[in-house]
């Protein structure tokens, strides 16, 4: 990687932020925890570094420190809240301990001389009678803050850059060095122009190119997976979602007919799902065997209510299933063998430290795809550096089908745990009918691409009363549910238009036997979570 940037995580909650945010302004960057040995870090050969926020005081005995290294390797380091204070603190400035915290919107003031940190603020500015004007005109920016202690006095050689109410040091820089630090937090939506103050700090200051392209990573993942599989054979389990597609197309550009992707339909997909993954690569020249397993799942479910066994029944038998044709596929092959997944970089980053893993568990969430963990396979796993939002602009870039590449998010265990009871066919087929109506009528608005990001139906384990014609029924009950959400960690309920609504549920109970009532979930997660099981 020729133009990168390093970020070192303080244990600020908005690092990924941070990197998504540089990869926004087409510059690789690489995560790294502040401890992380120098030459892992420089390996990275980065253009400058970025120190991230975190929750201690410089002054804590404890206290994450800053590693030698950065100051000495010569390239610009931009301090974010807590890294600015870490600079402060090591060059000799004074960092104030916390009478009380400043958390929240707060207005600074650019002062100090122009400097390539805050240049060209003004282009990207939104209200038209602002741009083209000069920084010096706008001489006040929104910012978020979120800390303890702050800085009093800059180190030696650094002039305040900008001040807000509460903090007389809210940017700082040493324009010789490349050096700056600012209290607030730009990577947050809530500071105005955040993204541009980081584009610039990579751009300007550390004279990256704007090259981290989708065309760019894939003629480097296409070369990358060339040479680690060699002549090997590769399997990749499909699920349908535009992780594992994105990482099958990938492996298929660089190694042909040396992949084979196995597609287990457990019969808990959406309609017509199992039939448009399966075109879809065949139709792209793609090795694929497509395994039925529907039987051996609904006997595997038969009768099981609780959510948290429906997860473990289906993630041990898609294992099992997957495990079985994997060993078919082998059996002659007289060559290594891979194993493509379609892992995306939080889940690494977030599989790093046992002190990022003790949230309590919510749900056991199986990833169809996912490993199983006694197999002998090599890992391909070319979307590992890449964040969701970068996987659909790869997966747009090689071609795949708009519906893979923006298909809402599906859960490995399917339907299954949209079912709330127990999961027969006919209540799936039900399920199926009302959730194909739903998807069909926000297409027909576009509103899964805006909206909101997931939406579903729920089939109830209640019968309630209605009327139809003249005649009493008693039937069951279909819950949708549309949220709005970035991350999928929390998420509000969608504010759908009432027409679409209206309709979607007259459609339901008309053109869905045995279903006569429709309720749309206003809860936001948390409390609720978006799934119902
Ligand atoms: P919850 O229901 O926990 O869901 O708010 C958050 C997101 O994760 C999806 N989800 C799953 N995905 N296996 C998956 O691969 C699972 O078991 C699973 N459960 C929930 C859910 O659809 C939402 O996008």
């Amino acid at each position: 990687m020729k133009s990168a940037i390093a970020i070192l995580d303080f244990g600020s909650q908005y690092t990924q932020l941070i990197a998504r945010r540089v990869r926004e302004a087409n510059v690789y960057c690489e995560l790294f925890p502040w401890d992380t040995p120098p030459e892992d870090v420089l390996a990275l050969e980065p253009r400058g570094l970025i120190l991230s926020g975190g929750p201690a005081s410089v002054y804590a005995p404890d206290a994450p420190h800053l590693p030698k290294y950065v100051l000495e390797q010569g390239v610009p380091v931009l301090g974010i809240c807590y890294g600015t204070q870490l600079l402060a603190h090591h060059l000799g400035g004074h960092v104030a301990r916390a009478e009380k915290r400043e958390y929240g919107p707060a207005q600074i003031q650019f002062v100090g001389p122009e400097n390539p940190l805050f240049e060209n603020l003004k282009s990207f500015d939104a209200e038209p009678s602002v741009r083209a004007q000069d920084r010096s005109q706008i001489s006040n920016l929104n910012v978020w803050m979120s800390h303890g202690d702050s800085i009093a006095t800059p180190p030696p050689g650094f002039e305040v850059l900008a001040l807000s109410a509460n903090s007389p040091v809210a940017a700082m820089g040493n324009l010789d060095r490349g050096f700056y630090g600012l209290q607030f937090h730009p990577e947050v939506v809530h500071t105005e122009r955040g993204a541009d103050i980081l584009r610039n700090f990579a751009i300007e200051v550390c004279g990256c190119a704007p090259d981290w392209t989708p065309g760019a990573f894939i003629e480097q993942a296409v070369a990358a997976i060339r040479e680690q599989a060699g002549a090997g054979r590769v399997v990749c389990g499909l699920s349908g979602g535009v992780d594992s597609a994105v990482a099958a197309t990938l492996v298929h550009r660089a190694v042909g007919d040396q992949l084979t992707c196995i597609f287990v339909n457990h019969g808990l997909m959406r309609r017509g799902e199992p039939d448009r993954v399966v075109h879809t690569f065949r139709d792209r020249g793609m090795r694929l065997v497509p395994v039925d397993a529907t039987e051996e799942f609904l006997s595997a479910l038969d009768g099981i209510t609780d959510p948290e066994q429906k997860r473990r029944i289906i993630g041990e038998r898609f294992i099992r299933i997957f495990e079985q044709q994997a060993a078919k596929l082998g059996e002659g092959a007289g060559s290594a063998r891979f194993l493509a997944q379609g892992t995306l970089y939080p889940d690494v980053i977030e599989s790093r430290g046992p002190e990022r893993q003790t949230a309590a568990r919510i749900k056991t969430h199986h990833n169809v795809g996912g490993l199983p963990e006694d197999m002998q396979f090599e890992l391909v796993e070319p979307l590992r550096y890449l964040f969701k939002d970068e996987a659909r602009a790869v997966g747009e870039a090689l071609g795949l089908p708009e519906g893979i590449v923006w298909r809402q998010p599906f859960p490995g265990p399917g339907l299954a745990v949209r079912i709330l009871g127990a999961v027969t066919w006919e209540r799936l087929e039900t399920l199926r009918a009302a959730d194909a109506i739903l998807l069909e009528e926000l297409h027909a608005v576009g509103a899964l691409r805006g909206e909101t990001q997931q939406a579903l139906a729920v089939l109830l384990p209640i019968h309630s009363v209605g009327v139809m014609g003249d005649e009493r029924t008693y039937q069951n009950v279909v819950a949708i549910r549309a949220v709005t959400t970035e991350d999928f960690m929390t998420a509000d309920w969608a504010r759908l238009d009432h027409d679409l609504l209206a309709r979607i549920s007259n459609r339901i109970v008309n053109e869905v036997v045995g279903v006569n009532r429709v309720v749309y979930d206003i809860t936001s997660k948390p409390p609720a979570t978006i799934e119902w099981e």
